[in-house]
C-alpha cells in the first residue's frame, strides 16, 4: 500500500490557510484525508500565570511542541491513529480533553511555520504557501482575535507589533521559498484551490509521480 500524500499548507497568520485546506477536505470527500493543524501544537501554558501568557511570543518556532507534532505525523504516516491536543486560544494552555485522528490516504498539515520547520517539511510530498495581503490578514485578524479568542484592541496591536509582525517577516514568509505552489488572495482563490485539488487526484491516483 501507498504511504499517505502528505501536504503542508504554510501562510502567515489570517492568510486563509485554514479555508484553503477546508476547500480541499471538502473537495476530496471521496478520499480518506487526515487533518492537523499547527496551532493544536502550542505548547501547554498552564503553569504560567495568565497575565504573563499574554507577553509569550507566539509567533516564534519555539512556542510549538514541535516534538510531539514530528511524532504525529509520522504515527499517521506509519498507518496509526494519534490524539490531537485540544488548544484553547483564550487561556493560552491545553485543555483536558484530545480528538482522534484516523490515518488517511492523505495527510493535511496546516500552519503557519509548517515549511519553516525542517524536521515537518521534510515529511511532506506537497508544500503550499498561502499568500494574501498584510492588510487584509491584520483586519480579519484582528476582528477575529476580539471575536473569538478573547482579546481586547490594544492587545491585538500591540502582539502584532510586537511579535506577529516580526516573526511573519524572519520566519513565515522567507519559508515561501520552499514552496512548490503559491496561492494567491487566500482562501478565495477557487481556481488555485481546483487546480491544487486535481493536482492532488492526480498524484494519489498514481497518475503524477510523486516525486
Ligand atoms: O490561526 P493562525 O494561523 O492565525 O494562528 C497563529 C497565530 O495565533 C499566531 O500568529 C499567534 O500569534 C496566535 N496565537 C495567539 N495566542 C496563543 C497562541 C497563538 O495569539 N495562545
Amino acid at each position: 500500500m501507498a504511504s499517505p500524500l502528505v501536504v503542508g499548507i504554510a501562510g502567515g497568520t489570517a492568510s486563509g490557510k485554514t479555508t484553503v485546506a477546508r476547500k480541499v477536505r471538502e473537495a476530496l470527500a471521496d478520499c480518506r484525508v487526515a487533518f492537523i493543524d499547527q496551532d493544536s501544537y502550542y505548547r501547554d501554558l498552564k503553569d504560567l500565570p495568565l497575565a504573563d501568557r499574554r507577553e509569550v511570543n507566539f509567533d516564534h518556532p519555539d512556542a510549538f511542541d514541535r516534538e510531539l507534532l514530528v511524532q504525529h505525523l509520522q504515527a499517521l504516516k506509519s498507518g496509526q491513529p494519534i490524539q490531537k491536543p485540544v488548544y484553547d486560544f483564550v487561556t493560552s494552555s491545553r485543555t483536558p480533553q484530545t480528538k482522534k485522528v484516523d490515518p488517511g490516504d492523505i495527510i493535511l498539515i496546516e500552519g503557519i511555520l509548517v515549511l519553516h520547520m525542517k524536521e515537518v517539511r521534510d515529511e511532506m510530498d506537497v508544500k503550499i504557501y498561502v499568500d494574501a495581503d498584510d492588510d487584509l490578514r491584520i483586519l480579519r485578524r484582528l476582528t477575529r482575535d476580539i471575536k473569538d479568542r478573547g482579546r481586547d484592541f490594544d492587545h491585538v496591536v500591540s502582539q502584532y507589533l510586537r511579535h506577529v509582525r516580526p516573526m511573519h517577516m524572519g520566519f513565515v514568509e522567507p519559508s515561501k521559498h520552499f514552496a512548490d505552489i503559491i496561492i494567491p488572495h487566500g482562501g478565495n482563490n477557487e481556481i488555485a484551490i481546483g487546480m491544487l485539488v486535481g493536482a492532488l487526484r492526480g498524484k494519489l491516483s498514481g497518475a503524477v509521480n510523486r516525486d
